[in-house]
């Protein structure tokens, strides 16, 4: 069954842990932005330390830096399950061991205006992709079509390759998006609005999932 990311892009984010720390969400996704690869700016690292304390779930970092070093060097600690960089921004590969030795998985994401094809001679290296559904920066976007195209070339490319990093979506999924991107073959699904603006959390990762409201309720 897919696997479900819950992202806490939010002020108030202790208080939103306290409720997902009661859902079975799979991870916990941290958006890290430094207000240069993005123009945003959220979860410092002395907040992600905060928020280390309080989650009982594991954590899936995606950092949306121009400095991946700088962050790794200072999150490593807190042994996240991945820690994801984009490729945009890649230019030493030593990066994806550095992760790794650590006892991280790395992962790799792309923006939507990235071609795939980009990062194919990377895949054996990898343990996950995070395709970008909406221009990072902001929670609350559509989630862009062609996203679905992506998907699809990226899990023929993984069958040829022989390879098995996991693929992950992040941005603007809801639950008609889900059924779609878990057709096309992703494994892992962020989301944030769709999760957050609720008053039952575990009702929508449910629906996520594809578990039906009337099996949920
Ligand atoms: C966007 C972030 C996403 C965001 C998703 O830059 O990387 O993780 O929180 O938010 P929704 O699910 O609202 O698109
Ligand atoms: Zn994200």
């Amino acid at each position: 069954m897919v696997k479900i990311s819950t992202s806490i892009l939010s002020s108030n984010y202790l208080d939103v842990i306290e409720k997902i720390n009661k859902t079975n969400t799979d991870y916990i996704h941290i958006d890290v932005m430094d207000g240069n690869f993005v123009f945003n700016k959220a979860f410092s690292i002395s907040e992600i330390s905060e928020l280390k304390k309080y989650t009982k779930k594991p954590l899936d970092i995606h950092l949306m830096v121009n400095d991946i070093d700088y962050y790794i060097e200072k999150i490593k600690h807190l042994k996240p399950t991945f820690i994801t960089f984009h490729y945009e921004v890649l230019n030493d590969l030593d990066i994806i061991k550095k992760i790794k030795n650590n006892g991280i998985k790395c992962g790799i994401s792309v923006k939507p205006n990235t071609d795939i094809k980009e990062i194919y001679h990377l895949l054996a290296k990898i343990d996950l992709v995070l395709i970008m559904g909406v221009e990072p920066g902001y929670s609350g976007q559509e989630f862009i079509p062609t996203t679905l195209t992506k998907i699809k070339l990226l899990k023929e490319e993984l069958k040829n390759q022989n390879l098995n990093p996991l693929i992950s979506v992040d941005g603007g999924v809801n639950k008609e998006i889900a059924f779609e991107c878990i057709k096309a073959g992703a494994d892992i699904l962020v989301a944030n609005t769709f999760i957050i603006n609720s008053h039952n959390f575990q009702e929508r990762i449910s629906l996520l999932r594809g578990i039906s409201e009337e099996d949920i309720n």
